[in-house]
């Protein structure tokens, strides 16, 4: 075997659909066509930020529904203002650049739409201000992220949540998942699902990729946003559910570890993580160790929002077709 051969063997990191659609600074073009420097900035110092979103297939309606648009390119807008950087296109440019993608791509299933904006120059030397950026965004088929069905277990972990002193968790910066990465890591490998991350106060924040609701004797609890959370879209849109819908006060006040031990029902929230139920926090079970009523209420809720069928909540969505 030659050495070129033995080093190539060792390397994996192609995607599923090398041909598909993405726009790239300001072009639609194909995946495999994009030549990006090895030295790129973002590549080595983490300066970039991005979103993650989800589009919805409807099987029924042969429509795909993406979810929350505006709300993600107006939180990235605040992730390139915090790293000195500024998004060359409106909002509704934006949608309208990510719908085209999605077309092209004829995506015909849960679908993941992810925007980046990131430091492009090919240099060497650490700073923010005066570097230009690029633009992109790429989309690929998504099924689960984490568990959401029978409830999953989880660790607090021993890594803290960066923040808003260091690194600002409010920003979704791509360096920044470097702690997330830390925490998940740390958490699957001890044999857990998920890692809930405390902030260095030690309150808790939220879990490695997702925001964390607590209910207790009929209130829900949420981390603030001064608690080193992202602040995140699908939170937003549970604390409507659980106000408007299930009639229940939302608190937004810090978390004690503890208190995680001692509530009736917990949930992790995003994205990629949808609604998932926690059953189980350091080897205690959370309530009876049941997904509890609360949670699967508002997993049907919800569910019914974002794929359509529900026409109370037709403007949480954009139908892609
Ligand atoms: C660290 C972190 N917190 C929270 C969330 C949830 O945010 P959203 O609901 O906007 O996806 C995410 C997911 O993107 C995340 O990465």
């Amino acid at each position: 075997m030659s050495v070129e051969t033995d080093f190539k063997s060792r390397i994996q990191a192609r995607p599923e659909h090398p041909n598909t659609w993405v726009f790239y600074d300001g072009e639609f073009v194909r995946y495999h066509d994009v030549k990006l420097g090895l030295m790129t900035h973002a590549l080595h110092y983490g300066t970039g930020c991005f979103e993650g979103i989800r589009g919805y297939w409807n099987a029924q309606r042969e429509q795909l529904f993406l979810l929350q648009a505006q709300a993600h390119f107006d939180r990235l807008r605040n992730s390139g203002k915090i790293l000195r950087m500024e998004l060359p296109y409106s909002t509704e440019e934006l949608i309208e650049i990510t719908l085209e993608v999605l077309r092209r791509n004829d995506h015909r299933g849960d679908t993941y739409v992810r925007p980046l904006l990131y430091k492009s120059i090919e240099q060497i030397g650490v700073q923010l201000h005066g570097l230009p950026e690029s633009f992109l965004v790429y989309t690929a088929p998504f099924g689960k992220y984490v568990e959401i069905d029978g409830g999953i277990r989880c660790m607090v972990s021993s890594w803290r949540r960066v923040t808003d002193s260091s690194v600002p968790a409010r920003a979704k910066i791509t360096g920044s998942y470097v702690n997330s990465a830390l925490a998940k890591s740390e958490a699957i490998e001890a044999g857990y699902d998920e890692a809930i991350v405390l902030t260095h106060e030690g309150h808790v924040s939220e879990g490695s990729a997702e925001n964390l609701f607590m209910i207790k004797n009929g209130k829900a609890y949420t981390p603030p946003v001064t608690d080193d959370i992202l602040e995140g879209v699908t939170r937003n849109l549970i604390i409507g559910l659980i106000q408007d819908e299930l009639g229940m006060p939302v608190f937004e006040r810090s978390i004690d570890r503890t208190e995680l031990y001692t509530c009736d029902e917990l949930l992790l929230c995003g994205t990629g993580a949808q609604i998932s139920p926690v059953v189980e926090v350091d080897r205690r079970t959370v309530g009876d160790g049941k997904v509890g009523e609360v949670s699967q209420e508002l997993q049907s809720l919800y569910f019914g929002a974002v794929r359509g069928d529900n026409p109370k909540y037709k403007d949480w969505s954009i139908p892609v077709f």
